[in-house]
């Protein structure tokens, strides 16, 4: 088939290379020129491991190109998907969904009435009636739109996309639905499940699974703080629980919290368009979900208070600045808010990510970036491990304690192997466990 791909950041980037490897004709639509310019040079611009490389096989092979704007050749395409972000407002909870209107203006002029509109961005449940309205005053036929939202993990973006868990599509009439199949026909044939619901759940699907998520993980957070002053361990805490498969491990792990660009906002926007809806209370504990999330990283630097005192011009390295390993999106990143509530009580701030850095300049200057993990532990005083990146969990201790003048590590994700980095002299904290052993 022939689609276009409005927006090509995380999101679309990737579905972009998918559709492609699927077999279809694809033209990916980007508003931001560096971006353009980069994609067409076979980068996504961000990393995604195996991203680039399939990118390139995809344009080399004539199936996907890259445009700015629409023309006629996009006009023809059966199904638009639009993957343009909805990031949290300044002033509120809500989500800004005025990328979604804004790519319906520019692409109304050009739709055929045939064609199918497919949104998946995250959006409030009922953001696809209002653009459908939109929609119809814009083209003045009544357009095709449904809903098919994106359940991809970055880091496994491209495997997530080519053979996510299960397809999701939100539709209110037959032509969006033959299309959907159509587009996704090897998907299905491969048992990939394939649900068809109406565009309200579609929407909503998202919000429940990632409210869901972060629920868990805050769960297991909250049993961490508990852990910590009655002197258990939250990790066997997990491991117990997680034995019995109604609970189950995934999504288990106490530690720093979820980041990102999408749970913390996804939480917060189901919070508000709850209330508009006049249901605020139904998912009012999620305030409570996200104040745990949040005080996590407070843990962490009242931890280095609590052995280096007065953090003011004491130097801590942060490891890790991206909100998961083989990511570089600093978006929520707990280890960027650990980093800048160390760096608000005066500490000097040395961050290392083997990816993240750039990021993390745009946005916080004020932070030390250091390339080198090796430099990076030069005259620190203490070391927090906020990603968990494979080099952190892979680094020998006995190589930097010498470097650490409190030989001080505080393990944000609860990976490290604790004997190891005892015996190498460190003292070991880690979040929701009393760690014995340390002299
Ligand atoms: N990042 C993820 O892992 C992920 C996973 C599932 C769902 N989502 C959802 O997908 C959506 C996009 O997220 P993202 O992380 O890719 O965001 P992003 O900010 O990385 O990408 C959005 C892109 O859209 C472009 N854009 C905006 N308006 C445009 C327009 N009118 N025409 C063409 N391009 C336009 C922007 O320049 C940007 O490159 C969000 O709703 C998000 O919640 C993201």
């Amino acid at each position: 088939m022939k689609i276009t791909v409005i927006g090509l950041g995380y999101l679309g980037a990737t579905h972009a290379v998918a559709m492609s490897k699927t077999g279809h004709q694809v033209i990916g639509l980007e508003k931001n020129p560096a971006k353009l310019e980069s994609l067409k040079q076979g980068k996504a611009g961000f990393f995604e491991p195996g991203l680039d490389e399939a990118l390139a096989v995809e344009i080399a092979s004539g199936r996907l190109t890259f445009q700015a704007d629409h023309d006629e050749n996009s006009a023809a395409a059966d199904l638009h998907f639009i993957c343009v972000g909805t990031p949290q407002t300044k002033e509120s909870l809500a989500a800004d969904t005025s990328y979604l209107f804004s790519a319906i203006e520019d692409l109304a002029p050009h739709l055929k009435p045939e064609s199918v509109v497919v949104g998946k961005s995250t959006v409030p449940v009922g953001t696809a009636a209002a653009l459908h309205s939109r929609l119809a005053e814009l083209t003045g036929f009544e357009p095709h739109l449904a809903w098919n939202p994106e359940f991809l993990r970055e880091g496994t973006a491209l495997e997530d996309s080519l053979r996510p868990d299960r397809l999701v599509v939100g539709v209110n009439d037959e032509r969006s639905e033959a299309a959907l199949r159509e587009v996704f026909a090897p998907m299905i044939a491969s048992g990939i499940p394939f649900l068809v619901v109406d565009i309200p759940t579609a929407e909503l699907v998202k919000a429940a699974a990632n409210a869901f998520l972060a629920t868990k993980i805050s769960f297991i957070n909250a049993m961490a703080e508990i852990a910590e002053v009655a002197g258990a361990d939250a990790s066997q805490l997990a491991e117990a629980i997680g034995y019995d498969e109604r609970i189950g491990n995934k999504f288990l792990r106490n530690g720093v919290g979820f980041g990102g660009g999408c749970l913390p906002k996804d939480i917060r926007a189901l919070m508000a368009r709850a209330e508009e809806l006049g249901v605020g209370q139904s998912v009012a504990y999620l305030k409570e979900i996200d104040n745990i999330n949040l005080r996590r990283r407070e843990r962490v630097v009242a931890m280095l208070e609590a052995e280096l005192g007065n953090l003011s011009k004491k130097r801590i390295l942060v490891l890790g600045a991206a909100f998961k390993p083989d990511s570089d999106d600093v978006r929520d990143s707990p280890a960027l808010g650990i980093a800048m509530l160390a760096y608000a009580k005066g500490a000097e701030v040395v961050i290392h990510d083997p990816v993240a850095l750039p990021g993390v300049a745009l946005k916080h200057p004020e932070l030390i970036g250091q390339q080198d993990l090796e430099k990076a532990f030069s005259d620190v005083e203490a070391v927090v491990l906020a990603t968990e990146w494979r080099e952190y969990r892979q680094l020998d201790p006995a190589t930097v304690v010498g470097k650490v003048a409190n030989a001080l590590i505080i393990d944000g994700r609860n990976v490290l192997d604790i004997n190891s980095w005892q015996h190498a002299g460190f003292k070991v904290l880690a979040l929701g466990k009393n760690v014995k052993g340390n002299k």
